[in-house]
């Protein structure tokens, strides 16, 4: 398993933790468990919450999208507790990648950390474009009216001014909040995590006072039908409905397990990381429930098709119209942490595979005195914006999607292997009921893998192929856990 030019060389969990860099290349220890928390949820609650729950219960499960909540944080929760174990025997950066060169070897490592782009930067772009659309409609109601070419893809008709339609040219503000937070983000950990802190606190408030508010305005009769009858068709309502949105908000859950990417800048990382992840997993599973659940009472489902601004229309139903601007300003900050937490973990991730030699040093390289990965998070700014920029939303959240499910699906078959492999080594925490947890996750995950189109399966397809090519290409030869398992066989 482990010869030196085999691609399931794996790297030694003592290796992990004992080059996790130092001297120059040492990142400082400066989280504690409640920043790891904060982290969490910074990175969390977003887009998913604030644009999908509308459209999730309008198109797919009617009231019964609280069951789909509940099915996609139990996805989550299994991973989250093979992520906790994980973390607590590897705290190192790098994430699910690091693990799999733990256990799975190089090859499975090097896919994972190629996947993991997906959910992280590409979910920044995501998130980026969502945030662009709420600024706009603030800016509207302000008065301000921002040229509509500016606001959209190319890859969208937009109508202008005269009535005539046109396609867009760029997502200027998606573009502009991308480089904004990745020049913070080189700045420095401790001072992104302290603005972290104080919008995850506006974020909470904001949820926190829909439900507050909108709970004495629920309908009972908005919950009838609370399970639709399936229209005939997979996934438009009925039980295949409620597993379609699953799938769909599945995306307001990632973010935790980018908690992971931080190991190397926690203090006590054996126990803190599983504090941050579960801890952070559970605040927000029980806010999306009730929010949805709040939503659903206050307006019919079938009355939000195409809502991607469920927040207010939920405040539209209550006597606080006036609620709305604070609302939104409070998402629109909401958003800009998800897009840090998101594009640190792509730093750290890279970093990681930078220190490995699997890729350049380039990306390994920090900074002198901000201590970072800086031109890691240069490059990643540019890539972001790329996407963010040119590309429609939809397209964007379904690859952030099954990217993640992939990620996760490795790191509970991680915890398979290593309790067999490594059944010894220290945990901080440990998966209960192991193989269930781990079976169950991989099982859920897939499940909600399944339920995405075919154009964005062929999409992963394509780029783990243009991973596999540079893997081949470059990664194999310059490995150094490749070079030191060949020096070890020529002495
Ligand atoms: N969970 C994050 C969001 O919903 C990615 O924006």
């Amino acid at each position: 398993m482990a010869e030196a030019g085999g691609l399931f060389r794996t790297k030694p969990i003592e290796q992990l933790t004992g080059d996790a860099g130092t001297g120059e290349h040492a990142l400082h220890r400066t989280l504690g468990p409640w920043s790891l928390v904060g982290l969490g949820i910074g990175a969390i609650i977003g887009a998913g919450l604030f644009s999908l729950t509308g459209i999730a219960a309008a198109e797919h499960a009617g009231p019964a999208v609280v069951i789909s909540f509940a099915i996609a944080a139990l996805g989550c929760a299994f991973a989250g507790m093979c992520y906790s174990e994980l973390a607590s025997m590897i705290p190192v950066s790098g994430s699910a990648y690091t693990y799999a060169y733990a256990t799975m070897g190089e090859f499975v490592a090097w896919i994972i950390g190629w996947d993991l782009v997906l959910e992280y930067a590409v979910g920044a772009a995501t998130v980026s474009v969502s945030w662009s659309k709420y600024v706009a409609t603030l800016l509207q109601n302000f008065g301000v009216t921002l040229p509509p070419r500016l606001l959209h893809s190319p890859f969208e008709t937009v109508q202008l001014a005269d009535g005539t339609h046109t396609t867009g040219l760029v997502n200027l503000p998606a573009v502009l909040i991308l480089c904004v937070i990745s020049l913070l983000l080189m700045r420095g950990v401790r001072e992104s995590a302290r603005v972290n802190a104080v919008i995850v606190v506006v974020k909470v408030a904001v949820v926190l006072a829909v439900i507050g508010t909108g709970l004495f305005y629920v309908k009972a009769q908005n919950y009838v039908p609370f399970i639709p009858d399936n229209t005939g068709t997979f996934g438009e309502y009925g039980w295949s409905g409620i597993m379609r949105a699953a799938g769909v908000v599945f995306f307001a859950y990632i973010g935790f397990d980018a908690v992971s990417t931080a190991a190397q800048e926690v203090k006590n990382p054996q126990r803190t990381m599983m504090v941050g992840i579960l801890g952070s997993l559970a605040i927000c599973t029980v806010l999306y429930i009730a929010f949805a659940a709040v939503l659903t009472g206050l307006v019919r489902y079938d009355s939000m098709r195409g809502d991607a601004a469920p927040v207010a229309t939920a405040i539209a139903q209550t006597p606080f119209p006036g609620l709305q601007t604070l609302v939104t300003l409070g998402v629109i900050a909401g958003f800009t942490t998800v897009m840090l937490v998101l594009l640190y973990g792509q730093s750290r991730v890279f970093y990681a595979m930078a220190q490995d030699r699997l890729l350049p040093r380039f990306f390994g390289a920090i900074h002198p005195t901000w201590r970072t990965p800086y031109r890691s998070n240069l490059f990643f700014m540019v890539f972001a914006c790329l996407l963010g920029g040119v590309l429609p939303i939809s397209q964007l959240g379904h690859m952030t999607s099954i990217g993640t499910l992939l990620a996760f699906i490795i790191v509970c078959a991680g915890v398979l292997i290593l309790r067999r492999s490594h059944p010894h080594e220290a945990r901080g925490y440990r998966t209960p009921a192991v193989p269930f947890v781990p079976l169950a996750g991989i099982v859920v995950c897939l499940a909600m893998m399944v339920s995405l189109d075919g154009q964005t399966w062929l999409r992963l397809v394509i780029w783990l192929a243009i991973g596999l090519a540079i893997y081949f290409g470059y990664s194999r030869a310059h490995s150094r856990v490749g070079r030191e398992k060949a020096q070890e066989a020529v002495s």
